[in-house]
């Protein structure tokens, strides 16, 4: 198989592969995928009642991302919506919408034009192994519910967000359990991912970690 100029890195939620897509892209000068905001735009849509081929057209032609400071934007004709879609409300319709067959394949082909050859971080579930299964770098990254759990509070609560820290850890383990046993593109790392535990681990560490594999495949 070709190899394209794709680095995933896949994992559970809130286990740091945002902070690490972003810092990668930025580090090395490659563009980005967020493509859980992907589904988070399908429960956004959803929830206000378009059905799923409007939606597509929706996130097609009519919503754009921005990667500034290692912070991505999303803007729905001309209006950041950015927090509105990192609510776990919007988590909850996105993890059940993304079990759908329908759901993942019409994000498929949205997902797979995010490529441009001069490199991409793909930042997901399943993008090592559906997605960008011809990626040169794969990167699975975990860390234990309890650390993730966390690390969401901390995020959710800089957003200006009302957490409680039982129900966050609850919902994390639903969501994982979920994803990771949908039968369709389950949450697993792929058989040539690098596996990453971040659970003892800081951002720097990781990267430092990371940036060593991408220097070994991509330069
Ligand atoms: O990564 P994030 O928490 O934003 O993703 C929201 C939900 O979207 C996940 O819980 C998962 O169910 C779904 N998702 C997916 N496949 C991806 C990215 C996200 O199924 N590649």
């Amino acid at each position: 198989m070709k190899k394209i100029n794709v680095i995933t890195i896949d994992g559970p939620s809130a286990s740091g592969k945002g902070a690490l897509s972003r810092r990668v892209a930025h580090n090395f000068g490659f563009d980005i995928l967020d493509s859980g905001l992907l589904y988070r735009l399908f429960g956004h849509f959803i929830n206000l009642k378009f059905d799923s081929e409007e939606i597509v057209n929706k996130i097609k032609n009519e919503i754009t991302f921005s990667l500034k400071n290692e912070i991505i934007n999303v803007f729905f004709q001309d209006i950041n919506i950015t927090n509105n879609l990192r609510t776990e409300k919007i988590a909850k319709v996105a993890s059940k919408m993304s079990s759908k067959s329908a759901v993942r394949e019409s994000l498929f082909n949205i997902q797979r034009n995010f490529y441009i050859e001069t490199g991409l971080v793909a930042d997901g579930r399943d993008m090592g192994t559906v997605v960008f299964k011809d990626a040169k770098l794969k990167i699975f990254l975990t860390a234990s519910p309890e650390i993730r759990a966390k690390r969401r509070y901390l995020e959710l609560q800089n957003l200006g967000q009302e957490v409680n820290m039982l129900d966050l850890i609850a919902d994390i383990k639903e969501r994982d359990l979920k994803d990771s046993s949908r039968k369709l593109s389950p949450l697993i790392p792929d058989d040539e991912a690098h596996i990453i535990d971040s659970s003892d681990m800081s951002l720097e560490e990781v990267f430092s970690l990371t940036e060593n594999l991408v220097k070994k495949e991509f330069i």
